[in-house]
C-alpha cells in the first residue's frame, strides 16, 4: 500500500472548495513558516514525470555539490497514479507518497512545496501551499495566465511579511555561461545595449504529437509561447538587467489545429509512450509566437519561440550587441560563451569561444568538476536547489532567485505579446501590470 502521510480528518477551508480559486479565501489559515527548523528543510513535491525526475534529482544532488546551511529532505511525492507516485518514492528516497496533494500542506515536517504541474494548477497549488505558511518554489511560467500570475504575486507578497518565501525555476539563469553573461554586462563591458536577439527553437510539436496538456489552452495558457519565450524572456531580463517596457508587433501562429486525442501514458514531452485514439481533438494553442519589444534602457529585442523548427531539437539562444562588444549563448553548446570584445584592436577582434567552467572564474564551476569537464542540463536544477536552500538558510545565493513578483513580470510579457498579436497593435507591459 502507498504509504501516506496522515492527514486530519476534518476538512480544511480549502478541501471544501476543489476549484480554481481554492486556498484563495479570506478564510484561509495564514499561518506562519515550517518545515525548515532544525538544520533541515523539508521538501514535498507535486509531480512526478519530466520536471519531478529533474526537481527530484537536483533536491538530492545540491547538498552533495555544495555547502548548504540546511540539509535538504525530500519528505513527500504526490501524484496522480498511486502505484507511478509509490514507484517514483521508492526510486528517488523520498519518504512518503501521496495522491492527494493537500496531505503536503498539513505536514509539519515539510518547509518548501516544490509545484510541477502542468501551468493551470499552479495557482491553486502554489497559493494554498503560501497560505499554509509553506515556502513555495513553482515550475515556469508562473501561471497559465496573467490572472493567475497575478493572484500568486498577491499572495507571495502578502506571506512574505510572515516570512514565507517564494522561487520560480527559470534554470537556464544558473547555466554557468549565462550567469557569466549576466557578470560581463554588470561589469559594463558591453557598453551600451543595442539589440537582444533571442530565440528558443523547438521541434518536437510535429503533427504527429498528439494532443498533450500541453496543446490545450485551458490547461498550458499558451503554447510554445509560455513555455518557451518565458524562458528566454527572463534570461534576456536577468542578463540585461532591464525590462521590457513595450511589445511593438507580434504574430502568433498555430500550424497544426487537430492532433490525436491521449488515451495513457505520454510522460515525454513528445507524448513518446502515449496511447492515442484514432479521433483528433482541437489544439488551442500556438506553435508558435515572435514578437518585437523595446527595453526601458533604450535596446530592442526579438523574441521568437517555436516547437516547429525542424532540426532544432532545445536550441534556446540569445545574442547581446553592445557599443563594446557582444555575447552568444546556445543551450546545446551549455557550457559555452562566446564573447566579441570590439575595445580590441581591430587586428585581433574576433568571436572568443569561452569554456565557462573554470572554478572560481565562472559562476557555480567550483561546485562541480575540474575545467572543461562539462556539465549537463541538471546541473542548473542542482544549482537552484542549491540557491533555494542558501537563501532559506539565510545565505545569498550564487545567482539572483526570481521570485512570483519578479516572475509576474515575465508573465507580463508574455500577455502583451498574445494581446499585440490579437489586438494588432504595440502593447505596454504597465497597461498590464
Ligand atoms: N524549467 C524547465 O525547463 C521546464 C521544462 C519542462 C517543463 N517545465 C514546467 O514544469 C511543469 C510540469 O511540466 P512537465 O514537463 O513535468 O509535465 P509532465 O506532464 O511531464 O508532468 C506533470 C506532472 O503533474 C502531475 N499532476 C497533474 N495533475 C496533478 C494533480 N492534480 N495532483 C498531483 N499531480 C498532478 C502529473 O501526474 C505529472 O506527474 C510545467 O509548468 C512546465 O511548464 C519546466
Amino acid at each position: 500500500m502507498i504509504p501516506v502521510a496522515k492527514r486530519p480528518t476534518k476538512p480544511t477551508p480549502e478541501r471544501r472548495a476543489p476549484d480554481a480559486n481554492a486556498g484563495r479565501s479570506a478564510e484561509s489559515p495564514k499561518r506562519q513558516v515550517s518545515g525548515t527548523a532544525a538544520g533541515e528543510v523539508g521538501i514535498g513535491l507535486i509531480g512526478t514525470k519530466f520536471m519531478g525526475r529533474a526537481h527530484a534529482n537536483a533536491w538530492s544532488q545540491a547538498g552533495r555539490f555544495f555547502d548548504l546551511p540546511k540539509r535538504i529532505r525530500m519528505r513527500c511525492v504526490a501524484g496522480r497514479n498511486p502505484i507511478e507516485t509509490k514507484a517514483f518514492a521508492d526510486r528517488w528516497g523520498i519518504a512518503a507518497a501521496t495522491v492527494d496533494w493537500r496531505t503536503l500542506l498539513e505536514d509539519p515536517a515539510i518547509g518548501l512545496i516544490d509545484v510541477l504541474t502542468p501551468n493551470h494548477l499552479h495557482a491553486e497549488m502554489s497559493i494554498a501551499a503560501i497560505e499554509a505558511g509553506k515556502h513555495v518554489a513553482c515550475e515556469k511560467p508562473l501561471a497559465g495566465t496573467l490572472e493567475d500570475a497575478k493572484a500568486m504575486a498577491k499572495a507571495a507578497r502578502a506571506a512574505a511579511k510572515r516570512g514565507v518565501k517564494t522561487f520560480v525555476w527559470f534554470n537556464y539563469r544558473r547555466c554557468p555561461a549565462v550567469a557569466f553573461a549576466r557578470q560581463i554586462v554588470e561589469e559594463g563591458r558591453l557598453g551600451r545595449i543595442y539589440h537582444v536577439r533571442a530565440s528558443y527553437l523547438q521541434d518536437w510539436g510535429k503533427a504527429s504529437t498528439p494532443l498533450l496538456w500541453r496543446f490545450q489552452a485551458d490547461q498550458a495558457g499558451s503554447g510554445a509561447h509560455g513555455d518557451l519565450n518565458a524562458h528566454i524572456i527572463d534570461m534576456a531580463r536577468f542578463i540585461t538587467g532591464d525590462e521590457v517596457t513595450e511589445v511593438v508587433g507580434s504574430i502568433e501562429q498555430t500550424f497544426i489545429k487537430e492532433r490525436a486525442l491521449v488515451t495513457g501514458g505520454g510522460g515525454e514531452i513528445a507524448g513518446k509512450g502515449a496511447t492515442t485514439k484514432r479521433k483528433t481533438g482541437t489544439s488551442t494553442v500556438d506553435d508558435a509566437v515572435l514578437f518585437l519589444a523595446r527595453f526601458a534602457g533604450g535596446a530592442v529585442a526579438s523574441f521568437e519561440a517555436t516547437r516547429l523548427a525542424t532540426g532544432n531539437q532545445n536550441r534556446n539562444q540569445i545574442e547581446i550587441n553592445g557599443e563594446k562588444g557582444s555575447i552568444k549563448f546556445d543551450f546545446e553548446r551549455m557550457n559555452e560563451l562566446l564573447w566579441w570584445d570590439d575595445t580590441l584592436p581591430s587586428a585581433l577582434r574576433g568571436w572568443s569561444r569561452i569554456m565557462c567552467t573554470n572554478g572560481g572564474d565562472h559562476p557555480y564551476a567550483s561546485a562541480y568538476w575540474p575545467a572543461a569537464h562539462l556539465i549537463g542540463y541538471e546541473h542548473a536544477f542542482v544549482s537552484m536547489a542549491a540557491d533555494i536552500a542558501l537563501a532559506l538558510g539565510g545565505k545569498k545565493p550564487v545567482v539572483a532567485l526570481p521570485d512570483f513578483d519578479d516572475a509576474l513580470q515575465t508573465q507580463a510579457v508574455l500577455e502583451a505579446a498574445i494581446r499585440s498579436a490579437r489586438e494588432r497593435r504595440p502593447v505596454a507591459v504597465r497597461e498590464l501590470v
